[in-house]
Formats: C-alpha cells, structure tokens, sequence
C-alpha cells in the first residue's frame, strides 16, 4: 500500500522535478569534497584565512629576490669591516673571566673594586638574580617561592629544579672568573645573562655576590666593634639555643 501511495504522490509533481532534486543533490556535494581534498592533499598556497588582524603582511624573507638592489638579493651582506659582536673579544679576562683557559681570581684591571662597584652590583643583582636566589642569595626569591607553590598543587605538570644557594660551600669556593662565566653563559638549568646584562655590570654582580657570600660567612673579628652590635638568633622552632 504504501509505495503505491509514494509512486502516486511522484506522479503528482511536475515533470523534471526528481532531475533537478538529483542535480541539486550532486552541486551540494560539492564543497564538502574540495573542502574534505584541501585538508587531505599537502598544498603550496597558504591556508585560508578570513579575518586577517595584520597576520599577513608583505616583506622578504631569506633568499627571496629583492630588485630593490643591484645584486637582487633580499638578505643583505654585512657591511664591510663590519665587526660582530662575539668576534670583539680581544680581552678574555675581562669578557670571559678566563685567562690561559683557567677561570681567573682577580678583577680585570678596567673594573675598579670600590663601593660604587658594590652598589651598581647590589642593584644588578636584586633585578637579575634576587628574583630565583633571593635577597640574600640562599636560592629561596619570589620565584622558586611560586614554584613550589605550583609544584605542590600540580598546576600544569609544574617541574622546578631549585636555584643553588650561593653560599653552598663548592660555590663560595668558586673563582672570580667562574662565578662571572655562570652569569655570562649560565649552568645547567640557569640561563645565561650576557645578552642581557653588560659586561661591566656583570663583573659589579661577581663583587657583590663575592660580598653577600662574605657577609654570611665572615667571623666576628672581622666586623669593627662587632661586640657593641645585637646579637640576631635565627633559631628555628624546636631548636636549642646552645650560645
Ligand atoms: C630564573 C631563575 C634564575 C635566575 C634569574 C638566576 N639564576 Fe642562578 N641558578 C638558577 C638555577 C635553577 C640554578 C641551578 C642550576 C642547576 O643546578 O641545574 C642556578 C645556579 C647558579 C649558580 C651555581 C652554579 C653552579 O655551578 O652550580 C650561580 C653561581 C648562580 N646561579 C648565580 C646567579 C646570578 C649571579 C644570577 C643573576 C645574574 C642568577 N644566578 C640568576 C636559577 C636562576
């Protein structure tokens, strides 16, 4: 009954009806094809992209012609006489903090050790280092703080490796040099500061690192009427006062 009812229905629509439902059918495949083709088939062109914000913009890029120069290249050759940065080490105690490759003890000559030295490195190093080794340089700044917020609520598969204390008894040992080639190229999981710090100011952080690990390690008879100064106890809770 009921394909009867279906074939009596066909018959009452106009003649080409179901030609042109076939046609239409077949078009709206269509898109749907090229689109499921653009993202199978590898493509030169760029992606389609419909709201540009800027993203594309012209310029050259490496070995692009440019007939904008003579020789028609994009990437332009150093000027001559052009000197780069890495080739002006003509010093290296004083850029590297080496001398007949060992590590050097001693300042370089074209850096004075006076106390404008020491507070250039004080202000360097409470914007460079403070932040991960702390005021005092125990390896305990603002920074590793978080982190081990972070690590203990396991935000983010957060990993840390703390920064050393600086008055680690292997790193209080450290030569002048050694100290500088750490800020200049750091170690391991620090990073190096060369790119950011200058020169002159990096040898400033070495004179007021030299002085914190100074600080905290120096006998009383070092310290001018040092019996006339309060006494600071950090005794922690649980422990004994043996003094
Ligand atoms: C982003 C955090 C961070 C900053 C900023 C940072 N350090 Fe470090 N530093 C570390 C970590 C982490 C280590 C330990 C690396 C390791 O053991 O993998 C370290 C290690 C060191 C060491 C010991 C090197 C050794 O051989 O063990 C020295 C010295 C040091 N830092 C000095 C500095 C000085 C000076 C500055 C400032 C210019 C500075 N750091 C800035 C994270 C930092």
């Amino acid at each position: 009954m009921f394909p009867t009812k279906l074939k009596c229905m066909l018959d009452d629509l106009p003649p080409g009806t179901l030609y042109i439902a076939l046609l239409v059918t077949c078009i709206a495949m269509v898109p749907p094809a090229v689109i499921l083709r653009a993202r199978a088939v590898p493509s030169e062109h760029r992606r389609i992209h419909l709201i540009q914000n800027m993203d594309n913009q012209p310029k050259f890029v490496d070995q692009q012609e440019n007939i904008l120069f003579r020789d028609t290249r994009s990437m332009r050759p150093a000027v001559p006489g052009t000197v780069s940065r890495s080739q002006m080490i003509d010093d290296t105690h004083l850029h590297l903090g080496t001398m007949d490759g060992e590590f050097v003890t001693t300042f370089p000559s074209q850096v004075s050790v006076d106390s404008d030295l020491l507070k250039r490195g004080q202000i360097c190093f409470e914007i460079y280092c403070l932040p991960c080794h702390g005021v005092q340089g125990y390896g305990d700044g603002p920074v590793h703080k978080r982190a081990m917020v972070l690590l203990n609520t396991g935000t983010n598969g957060t990993t840390w490796v703390q920064p050393k204390s600086l008055h680690e008894e292997a790193i209080d040992e450290y030569a002048l040099g050694q100290v500088f080639w750490v800020i200049s190229n750091g170690v391991r999981n620090m990073a190096g500061y060369k790119s950011q710090i200058r020169v002159e100011d990096r040898w400033a952080i070495v004179a007021w690192v030299e002085a914190l690990q100074l600080s905290e390690s120096a006998p009383a008879e070092d310290v001018p009427d040092a019996d006339s100064l309060p006494v600071i106890n950090n005794i922690l809770p649980g422990e004994e006062d043996e003094s």
